[in-house]
């Protein structure tokens, strides 16, 4: 008996000391099981007690029951210890959170650029009492060519590589002077109309080259329409969108079936008077195709050539914004590369 009430107090010096040394809940529960659980160190002393004689009973088993109480108030108390403390350490960290450090970095979304340019020229030519109009990418050869002057055996398609479907007559428009057809079949005269949209020409990529670019087209039917007024609005045009007033415009004759007389409009540098790298030391930087809406085209229209006559410019939006941003290489507009795209 002496045997098992020395285990006894054995067994409660151990627990007490494994629970004094315990730092966590998964070690405090690991104790509980190996002196409370079934198979547990008190268990196995109740099983012991079965072989003893009722004297023994008498005074062993109060003592194991006194041991068994005990036990579980110290686990208790000892749990709540535990998960008091943490609570604490939780809030001390909390209360010495840095709020300015480590800030993530701001993952803040920016326009693309194509909208950013889009957005740009059209408040320009709204601003000069234009009306934004849109045609479809893909198009037909009579809306490409045909009714531009551009008959099946002229030599000009050739300058147009084009990216036929495989259903006959239907194509990936090669510019958006097909839009100049498609208003002008809808809206009757007077007309100012300005249009932006994806283009596509069957033409090896470098630099400056996509297969897939953007245009703007600018178009003015009416009964008085001259030259000066296509150099008026081309020049006001590129002042505003290069913000630059005192920007000049210079002529150079251009062939473009569908106008006649038909010519390329180059600006003064806005960068430099002297020649610099962006306009190739020559002080001219070659922008808009344009000229007077060639008859045939007005006819196409069922607009009368003798009353009313037109003008007509294009360009790319790409070359556009190269110029006035700097950007080096055209492939970057359809990139996914953030670095670049977030400038804008
Ligand atoms: N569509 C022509 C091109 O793609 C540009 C242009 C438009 C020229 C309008 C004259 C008038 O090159």
């Amino acid at each position: 008996m002496e045997d098992v009430k020395n285990h006894i107090t054995q067994l409660q010096q151990a627990f007490t000391q494994e629970l004094a040394e315990t730092h966590s809940l998964e070690a405090l529960e690991g104790i509980r099981i190996s002196y409370l659980g079934r198979q547990g160190k008190i268990a196995a002393l109740m099983v012991q007690l079965k072989h003893a004689t009722l004297e023994e009973k008498r005074i062993l088993g109060p003592l194991l029951n006194t041991l068994k109480a005990a036990c579980e108030s110290a686990l208790l108390t000892k749990k709540k210890q535990l998960e008091e403390l943490m609570q604490s350490e939780a809030t001390q960290q909390e209360r010495y959170f840095d709020v300015t450090a480590n800030i993530p970095a701001n993952q803040q979304g920016s326009l693309h650029i194509y909208t950013h340019l889009i957005e740009q020229l059209e408040n320009i030519f709204i601003s000069m009492g234009f009306t934004i109009v849109d045609g479809p990418e893909l198009e037909t050869d009579y809306y490409n060519f045909e009714a531009l002057n551009i008959p099946a055996d002229h030599p000009a398609r050739d300058l147009h590589d084009t990216f036929w479907l495989s259903n006959p007559g239907f194509l990936l428009r090669t510019h958006t002077s097909t839009v100049q057809i498609r208003s002008m079949q809808t809206i009757k005269p007077p007309l100012a109309l300005f249009s932006t949209g994806r283009c596509y020409r069957n033409e090896a990529t470098d630099a400056t080259h996509e297969f897939m670019f953007m245009q703007g087209e600018c178009l003015l039917v009416d009964t008085h329409v001259s030259i000066a007024n296509v150099l008026a609005t081309a020049q006001t045009f590129l002042q505003r969108f290069f913000e630059k007033e005192d920007l000049t415009i210079r002529v150079r004759p251009g062939y473009f079936p569908f106008v006649e007389p038909g010519f390329e409009i180059d600006a003064s540098c806005p960068f430099c008077t002297q020649g610099c790298s962006v306009c190739k030391r020559t002080r001219w930087i070659e922008l808009l195709g344009a000229g007077l809406v060639h008859p045939h085209v007005l006819q196409s229209c069922s607009i009368d050539p003798e009353k009313y006559r037109g003008f007509a410019f294009g360009f790319g939006l790409e070359r556009l914004a190269m110029i006035k941003y700097n950007i080096t290489d055209i492939r970057l507009f359809h990139s996914s590369k953030l670095s670049f795209l977030t400038q804008f």
